[in-house]
């Protein structure tokens, strides 16, 4: 289980967004509220990358990035409890892997 406090290095709402897509709502959200602190998961890769250039271009603190399915990261590595909540945007259902995407 990942300790997010630890993660982002302080006690704050912790927003967890699924499926960020090419992650230009993420950073706009992230920028304007800089007291909470995102976790976005992705598993497109053009998408992480170019979150990673927003991450980078704002020089944002509060917006963390991890590319793998959701499905198994919420079930084994997210205490639902350590969340104050979960942004889902315009969502396709069902597993995913970082390879199938990318095709
Ligand atoms: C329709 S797009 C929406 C993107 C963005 N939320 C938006 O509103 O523009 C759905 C996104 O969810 C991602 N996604 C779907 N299933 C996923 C899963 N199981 N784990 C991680 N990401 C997933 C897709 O790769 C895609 O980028």
């Amino acid at each position: 289980m990942l300790d997010l406090d630890r993660v982002f290095g302080r006690p704050a709402a912790k927003i967890l967004e699924i499926g960020f897509g090419m992650g230009e709502t993420t950073a706009l959200i992230a920028a304007a509220h800089p007291e909470n602190d995102y976790l976005g998961i992705e598993v497109h890769t053009p998408g992480v990358g170019s979150l990673l250039k927003e991450i980078g271009e704002r020089g944002l603190t509060n917006l963390r990035i991890i590319q793998h399915d959701a499905v198994p990261f919420w079930r084994d590595m997210i205490p639902a409890a350590a969340l104050s909540g979960v942004h889902i945007f315009s969502p396709i259902p069902g597993p995913r892997s970082a390879s199938r995407s990318a095709a």
